[in-house]
């Protein structure tokens, strides 16, 4: 018997501001399952400042999303239904599952994932999903941080910041951590451990740095890009290293996006910026596992989680993430 199915499909490409009218909520059916599928009932999904990006025909690591199509997501579900004995009923998944309440798979592309193992399921789509996998990655692969060095991280109150500040404590650094008014700030050091914190909704941003670093900056992780970034460019250390993660103050600019101004202090300081997508690293996914598996194990990882509820809401949730209303890892509860 056919299943009732409502998924949101982007319906214009958005300028400025996200405005709810460049998605659109359809209903219809799910088609009975083939021998080898199963259903899945999405769970949460993922909402990933990058997705601003899929949205419009900038180039990126993914293809624009297509006018019409449902829009691309990350998510967890439940097996509701299953033809296919590797996914039995009941099993939770992850995967690329789209701003939906459901889908019917073949099973490519999905990952099965014990829930019980977790503090919460959707922790799958916080620390122990991309965003913990890209702080991890980020910070020993493109970072390679050393015990003992001073890294600076920014969005630092968010998903990938929040994991990245515990994982470069939990390492040995000396981190500083930069978040958005008085709240994320208190997070950031008293939470997650920070050795301190910066504010930049209070202005001088590179003065702070300056007070925070009085010897340079091994190590920056990039969340954000703009005038933060140019701040930090001027407080290199010998043999720095820039991890590009991401730069969300200018995802909304289009054309307009700007450049770091600082990018010559590269060569003074023999330093190194380097960009690296998450999805290059898949191969790699068991290895992240344990080292933040061993992180929780010794009380070393937290996750906070930001949800809010319903597909129709989705164009909301993604604003909050891009304005930084967010607190913790922004989910979409379907
Ligand atoms: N390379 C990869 O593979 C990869 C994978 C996942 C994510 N990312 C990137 O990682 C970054 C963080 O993503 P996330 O999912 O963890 O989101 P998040 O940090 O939970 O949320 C975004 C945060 O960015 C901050 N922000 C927004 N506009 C800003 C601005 N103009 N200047 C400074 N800060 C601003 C806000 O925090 P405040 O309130 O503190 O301003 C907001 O809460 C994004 O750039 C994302 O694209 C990259």
């Amino acid at each position: 018997m056919s299943q009732p199915h409502r998924a949101l499909h982007l319906v214009a490409r958005p300028e400025g501001e996200l405005r709810d009218d460049v998605l659109e909520l359809r209903t219809g059916a799910l088609h009975d399952l083939a021998d080898g599928q199963l259903r899945v009932a999405t769970r949460y999904v993922s909402i990933d400042p990058a997705m601003r990006i899929w949205m419009t025909e900038q180039k990126s690591y993914w293809p624009p999303v297509e006018l019409g199509a449902v829009m691309r997501a990350q998510a967890i579900g439940e097996v509701v239904e299953s033809r296919n004995a590797k996914f039995p009923v009941g099993a939770w998944v992850s995967g690329m599952l789209g701003v939906q309440d459901g889908l019917v798979s073949d099973g490519k592309g999905l990952k099965a994932f014990d829930p019980k193992a977790l503090p919460d399921p959707a922790w799958a789509l916080s620390a122990f999903g991309a965003t913990g996998l890209t702080a991890y990655f980020g910070l020993t692969d493109i970072g390679k941080i050393q015990s003992g060095e001073t890294v600076v991280v920014s969005a630092a109150a968010g998903a990938v910041g929040s994991s990245a500040v515990q994982i470069a404590k939990y390492l040995g650094c000396r981190v500083v951590g930069i978040a958005g008014g008085p709240d994320k700030c208190a997070f950031v050091k008293d939470t997650l451990g920070a050795d301190a914190v910066i504010d930049y909704k209070l202005g001088d941003v590179g003065k702070a740095l300056t007070a925070a670093c009085p010897d340079g900056i091994d190590v920056y992780f990039d969340n954000v890009g703009g005038e933060i970034l140019d701040a930090v460019l001027k407080r290199l250390r010998m043999h720095a290293r820039i991890v590009l993660c991401g730069g969300i103050s200018q995802y909304g600019a289009g054309k307009d996006a700007r450049g770091p101004a600082n990018y010559l202090s590269l060569i003074s300081a023999r330093g190194r910026m380097e960009g690296f997508v998450i999805i290059d690293y898949m191969d790699r996914v068991d290895e992240a596992l344990a080292a933040l598996g061993k992180m929780a194990m010794a009380g070393k990882l937290t996750s906070k989680i930001d949800v809010i509820e319903g597909l129709e809401n989705y164009p909301e949730a993604l604003r909050r993430v891009l304005s930084g209303k967010n607190f913790g890892k922004q989910l979409l509860k379907v």
